[in-house]
């Protein structure tokens, strides 16, 4: 598919090189010059705040079955259409009303703010715990010793997750995550499916443990709610279950990383922190706007869509682009390639997205990005840098794969 890019065009190009380094300069062009992009892979990519913003809010379809045929409608049906199918295309994420009102609402009764205040002390604890091991070892990897585990361990806590190997967890919804990008060739589909079915699976099996060790948790919250009113079905079911275990994790693990990154790069930034720790959350706000932990969310027009003198056609797959929107002067002002801890537009980031599918773990993210940040950076004066980052290579999820850190001069 990626042959379809002529080379020199102006186009969203993530296979470019030196993409992973830096979108950002890719994405300025885009809205300098062509902010709502008839791609030739067959989606629309729009850049500009004003527009994903807009096109967010207006409550257009999230389901694949209403995109018209085309070399795009192929990739994603190749997902869809295989005979079992896992949770893939079954969760809220995916689904319109009214099944997705339904869902929806179900999973915010059991995830309930309140819920996520009361994890203060656990997450807290958790850091302190890691930067402990950290402080131990001296140099070691932010990813592997804090950004991952803090998210892995929290919402397998909130779920209620057996105590099992996560190895294989971890590499399956790293497979899986990738269904959320542009797919470059037939063998990531076939590894994306086949991570969908094994996954979808081990959540099967988790559930009928759970239904054999009921405890205090959204796992038993969400399969009596199930039982009581009829309301989800098995596959309904497995499918917001690995929906918010995967959501719970492959995100924030950006967040805290791709902020550490930001605050080490820019250390009158990283100072202002240490000297003002009451500005930990507006921080958390300009993390999530300088360097979008989700890079991109979908939308599918199910009739013309009239945008910045385009229209949309009916049947378009359509990527907003929030770390492109994020970045935009036209916004966030002239610095907005800057980082500034103290920006009181950060809060108005799309990160989380916008509308009727806006994060529903949002909260959750900002609390543990929060304490784990403050945490680090009070903690060790000396943090630094030791040796160098390596991306993860995605194009969604954007965020480090290795990050090695010292906590000593
Ligand atoms: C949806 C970002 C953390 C659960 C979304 C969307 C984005 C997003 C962009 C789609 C919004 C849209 O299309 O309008 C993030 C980021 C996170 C994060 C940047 C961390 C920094 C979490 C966590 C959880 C979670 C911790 C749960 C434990 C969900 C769910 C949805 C969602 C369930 C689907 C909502 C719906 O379709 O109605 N998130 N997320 N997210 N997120 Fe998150």
């Amino acid at each position: 598919m990626t042959d379809l890019i002529e080379p020199g065009e102006l186009l969203f190009n993530p296979f470019a090189p030196g993409f992973f380094e830096n979108p950002y300069e890719q994405y300025k062009m885009l809205r300098d010059e062509d902010p709502v992009q008839e791609h030739p892979l067959g989606f629309w990519f729009v850049s500009r705040y004003e527009d994903v913003s807009a096109l967010l809010k207006a409550g257009l379809s999230v389901d694949v079955a209403n995109l018209a045929e085309g070399p795009f409608a192929e990739q994603l049906g190749y997902f869809a259409a295989e005979e079992d199918a896992g949770a893939l295309n079954r969760s809220m994420l995916d689904r319109d009303p009214p099944d997705h009102t339904r869902l929806r609402s179900l999973v915010t009764k059991v995830f309930t703010r309140r819920a996520v205040a009361a994890l203060e002390p656990k997450i807290a604890g958790l850091v302190d715990a890691a930067l402990d091991r950290m402080a131990e070892k001296g140099a070691s990897d932010l990813v592997e010793e804090l950004a991952f585990p803090l998210p892995f361990a929290v919402i397998s806590e909130m779920l209620g997750m057996p105590p099992t190997d996560h190895s294989r967890i971890r590499e399956l919804s790293g497979t899986l995550v990738r269904s959320l990008e542009i797919v470059a060739d037939e063998d990531t589909a076939r590894a994306i499916t086949a991570a969908d079915a094994e996954l979808t699976g081990i959540t099967r099996e988790v559930i009928a443990w759970k239904r054999e060790h009921p405890a205090d948790d959204l796992l038993t919250a969400l399969i009596a709610a199930e039982h009581d009113g009829q309301v989800l079905d098995g596959d309904e079911l497995v499918a917001q279950v690995v929906l918010l275990y995967v959501a719970g994790h492959e995100t924030t693990v950006n967040l805290i990383a791709n902020g550490v990154n930001a605050l080490l790069r820019n250390p009158d930034q990283l100072a202002l922190l240490r000297e003002r720790p009451d500005l930990a959350a507006n921080a958390v706000e300009e993390f999530l706007r300088y360097d979008s932990p989700v890079q991109q969310t979908r939308r599918v027009t199910t009739e013309a869509y009239p945008v910045a003198g385009k229209e949309i056609p009916a049947g378009t797959f359509v990527l907003a682009c929030l770390g492109s929107a994020n970045r935009d002067e036209r916004f966030f002002g002239p610095d907005a390639d800057r980082l500034r801890l103290d920006r009181a537009e950060a809060r108005h980031q799309v990160s989380f997205g916008a509308g009727p599918h806006h994060c529903l773990g949002a909260a959750l993210a900002r609390l543990e990005g929060q304490v784990a940040v403050s945490r680090l950076v009070q903690r060790f004066p000396e943090l630094g840098f030791a040796g160098d980052l390596e991306w993860n290579g995605r194009i969604n999820l954007r965020g480090p794969a290795k990050f090695p850190v010292t906590v000593r001069a």
